[in-house]
């Protein structure tokens, strides 16, 4: 059998149509050996990582005020869900039950609406029975927000709730240790490469490619990158960009990270999702990049939604872009970019990935709610506020990865410093992160 036709069947049978010209390339780098080695990798590759939440494409809905009530109706039973598998909260009982009688009660309810009064908060609270006014004091009101889904115990008389106590759903084992896995591969994380800005540090980036390409210290150990959106600048994000844009056609930017990432050692698999700069709509979530993007790269990058789930040889990881983290900032009181990791917390306190309707993030009304956080991650990955911070929050590592893109003039307007070319490595034998910077 001449190789051409041993190297065409053998790809066959392992599910891959070649073209003459993959085959011409094949026998120029060794022929026969070199399409098993390249078969291993693969192979190897697919059984060592699992999408276990992601989606090309959302189910679109009519956009109307039925389509919101279902999405949050969703939401609120995802997490009674949650929150009924706490201890503290048993004995649940509907709001419309807990309005006629009088005494103790236990509600999970959503918060409709917060104002101040003389002696602390008055809230309107929901369940999908009905709704309930409630009083509290300073203390234990303080720290509810409009949108929380929370567990609440409290005396009921007159129809009327005095909120005792609450429960947030957050995480369930605050016993919960680090994961680490038998492996000696590692996971980069980056984010926020602004590909087509005046004010990407191409150069910086370049030599983070030569250092993963070189071999050089544990380089050669990492096999998986993970990049959490803004892959490139866009256009019309934000006015007057085009004064800052290296290159103002969004294809070319493409292209160019295209490019860049095509430098990258094939054997290492590339999870990207999307950000607020990228070519999907921003409204949140996001469907992975389309096919006129992903032809442009090479078959080791992998799109993704934002957010989804993936796991890395056993090691969950979830990844968010990270819009929702300014809805933080502006509603809690205290709260900075710079504190990134508390940011964080917030967000899984809350077990969603934009709690808050009608601030910073625009929302999708789906049918299911696929911005709740239904599994405790191991690596809980954002990016978006470029700032690079690292937390280790009950067993849950929580990283908002660095960016690519120095000091806008935005930025430099609100006195703020980014902290760029960083990434971050998960040894996935090995507890917390190496940080490298490339300065
Ligand atoms: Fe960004």
């Amino acid at each position: 059998m001449n190789e051409k036709k041993q190297i065409l069947e053998l790809l066959w049978k392992n599910g891959i149509i070649a073209t003459p010209s993959d085959v011409d390339k094949i026998i120029k780098n060794g022929g026969v050996s070199y399409a098993l080695e390249m078969l291993t990798k693969k192979n190897n590759n697919e059984k060592n990582y699992e999408i276990l939440k992601s989606r090309d494409v959302f189910d679109a809905t009519a956009g109307k005020v039925e389509s919101f009530k279902k999405l949050f109706q969703d939401r609120y039973s995802k997490i009674r869900k949650i929150l009924q598998s706490r201890v503290s909260i048993s004995s649940v009982v509907d709001i419309e039950y807990a309005k006629k009688n009088e005494g103790d009660v236990t509600i999970i309810g959503m918060i409709l609406d917060k104002r101040e009064s003389k002696f602390g908060y008055i809230f309107e609270i929901e369940d999908l029975s009905g709704s309930i006014v409630a009083f509290s004091d300073q203390n234990v009101g303080k720290e509810i927000l409009p949108d929380d889904i929370i567990g609440i115990k409290g005396y009921v008389k007159n129809g009327k709730l005095t909120i005792k106590e609450i429960t947030y759903p957050g995480i369930d084992n605050i016993n919960k240790k680090e994961k680490i896995v038998e492996s000696e591969n590692g996971i980069v994380f980056l984010s926020d490469i602004h590909v087509g800005s005046k004010m990407f540090m191409k150069e910086n980036f370049l030599r983070f490619l030569d250092w993963i390409n070189s071999g050089k210290d544990h380089a050669k150990k990492i096999k998986y990158m993970v990049i959490a959106g803004d892959l490139v600048d866009g256009i019309g994000i934000y006015p007057n960009q085009e004064k800052d844009l290296e290159l103002d056609d969004i294809y070319d930017q493409y292209n160019y990270l295209a490019n860049l990432i095509s430098k990258i050692r094939d054997d290492i698999t590339i999870f990207m999702i999307p950000g607020n700069h990228d070519l999907v709509r921003v409204a949140e979530p996001q469907p992975a990049l389309g096919n006129d993007i992903r032809s442009m790269f090479t078959n080791n990058v992998i799109f993704l939604s934002n957010p989804s789930y993936i796991s890395i040889e056993g090691l969950k990881i979830l990844i968010y872009h990270g819009s929702s983290l300014n809805d933080v900032i502006d509603l809690i009181k205290g709260m900075k970019l710079e504190m990134a990791d508390r940011l964080m917390i917030e967000l899984v306190k809350r077990r969603h990935l934009a709690p808050f309707y009608g601030k910073n993030v625009p929302i999708v009304p789906l049918n299911d709610d696929f911005m709740v956080m239904d599994e405790i991650p191991d690596i809980f990955v954002t990016g978006h506020i470029h700032v690079h911070k690292e937390f280790n929050y009950y067993g849950i590592l929580l990283l908002n990865a660095s960016t690519w893109q120095k000091q806008t003039e935005y930025q430099k307007m609100h006195n703020f410093n980014p902290n760029p070319c960083i990434v971050s490595i998960k040894y996935l034998n090995k507890q917390g992160f190496v940080n490298l910077e490339f300065k």
